[in-house]
């Protein structure tokens, strides 16, 4: 790109309206101060916890919700306030938050959990080091850390719990759920946060009632409430006049239908004002949600395509090859296909099993027709512009040559 060509797209940049006030409040990490919507979830959490200040353990909890529903964002801000309240009385207490997701695995999220007590920081013997403990070692540091305090409070909090369980069991929770018969004077508190209903039958029973002491579902957004939410959130984020009330309405409308997600809703505004401030238009309106849209939905599927298995992706490809959609003749390309690169063809029987998973993701669809006295066939469709197919599976070495094969 010519340097004329880069300074002219600086130069518009700088000269034209700002539609948005403060990026920063339409960005993941911020938290609002006051959650509408959720002061009763918020005020039963705050009452089960503040009896911290008065020395007593507080129950462990088990906070469940669909995705985006203010589960991190509620107990975000109260621990936040908790914890200015606990330094001003002098009552030590420490409140590690650990998401078990981005920690990955059983043993870093120990090792988080330990970082964020300070603990490296404090005498040798109790370090839990990067790597190199077993599992059983680092925890016994981490417990005898909390019993040589003698006074230490603790509250674990553990974000996307469940995917902790998944990749290590539940011998982590096991062990601090049962840690304070060995603490004697301090305890540890445990809060697992879980966007999975089912989360809780994954867990030995043991552990299941020794962390659901209490238990708290926090449901989807309505419409109406996704609509306050968005308004609030325009009034910080957009200087004024930037934005319709037809856009947040359809904001609101859209996240709303789908799951009552306010992550959703609020990734909707951002992408929108973005694509309103390329056009260098004056307000953010309804058409650029709906491109918004269409473009978070595009970047999913781009996603979800990259990283799907190779016989998943041939099979993409000869949904798109094939020309009457019927699951035979599907079968038949993606067979040649996998020839064609020297793979051995999954079974039919599997085939059939990643269709219904693709219809179910929405990256094909697959309809019964019926065709009079020969009966019933399914007919396969890729639902995705081939555009996207081609951008995520052209950097695949081996599949590539099958995109432009004929
Ligand atoms: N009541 C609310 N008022 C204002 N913003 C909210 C509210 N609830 C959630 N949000 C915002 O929506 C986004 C998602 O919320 P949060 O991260 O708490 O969802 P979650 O329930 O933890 O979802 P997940 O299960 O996917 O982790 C955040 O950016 C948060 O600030
Ligand atoms: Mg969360």
């Amino acid at each position: 790109m010519s340097d004329d060509i880069l300074d002219s797209i600086f130069e518009k940049a700088a000269a034209g309206q700002t539609l948005i006030k403060n990026r920063k409040t339409l960005t993941i990490d911020y938290v609002p101060e006051r959650l509408p919507f959720r002061d009763d979830e918020t005020g039963t959490i705050a009452q089960a916890l503040s009896v911290v200040l008065k020395g007593a353990r507080p129950s462990n909890l088990l906070l469940f919700g669909k995705p985006g529903t203010g589960k991190t964002a509620v107990v975000k801000n109260v621990t936040k306030r908790l914890l200015t309240k606990t330094s001003d009385l002098g009552i030590e207490v420490l409140m590690p938050f650990i998401n078990a997701k981005t920690a990955n695995t059983g043993y870093k999220v120990l090792y988080e959990i330990a970082e964020n007590m300070g603990i490296n920081k404090e005498e040798k013997k109790f370090h839990v080091h990067f790597t190199g403990l077993s599992m059983g070692e680092a925890t016994d540091r981490i417990l005898d850390f909390i019993k040589n305090k003698k006074k230490l409070h603790v509250i674990l909090i553990i974000d996307e719990i469940d995917s902790l369980v998944d990749k290590n069991g539940d011998d982590i929770l096991y062990n601090f759920t049962r840690a304070n018969e060995r603490i004697i004077g301090g305890f540890i508190s445990l809060i697992g946060i879980s966007n999975s209903l089912t989360f809780k039958d994954k867990l030995d029973p043991r552990v299941r009632s020794s962390l659901s002491e209490e238990e708290m579902v926090f449901n989807p957004y309505t419409i109406e409430q996704l609509q306050k939410i968005l308004l609030n959130r325009a009034k910080v984020a957009f200087n004024e006049d930037c934005i319709s009330n037809a856009a947040i309405n359809l904001c609101a409308a859209i996240a709303g239908r789908e799951n009552g997600d306010a992550r959703r809703a609020i990734d909707l505004l951002r992408v929108a004002a973005e694509i309103a401030e390329r056009e260098r238009a004056s307000k953010v309106e309804e058409k650029h949600i709906r491109l918004s849209q269409e473009k978070i939905e595009k970047d999913t599927n781009y996603e979800i395509l990259k990283n799907s298995t190779t016989h998943t992706k041939i099979l993409i490809l000869a949904i798109l090859k094939s020309k009457n959609g019927n699951t035979g003749e599907v079968y038949e390309i993606y067979s040649s296909f996998c020839r064609h690169i020297q793979q051995e063809p999954l079974t039919q029987r599997r085939i059939t099993q990643i269709i219904s998973e693709l219809d179910q993701l929405g990256l094909i669809r697959s309809d019964v027709v019926s065709q009079g006295r020969y009966g019933r066939s399914q007919r396969i469709k890729v639902t995705i512009p081939s555009i996207t197919i081609t951008s995520a599976l052209r950097d695949d070495q081996i599949l590539s040559t099958l995109l432009f094969a004929d």
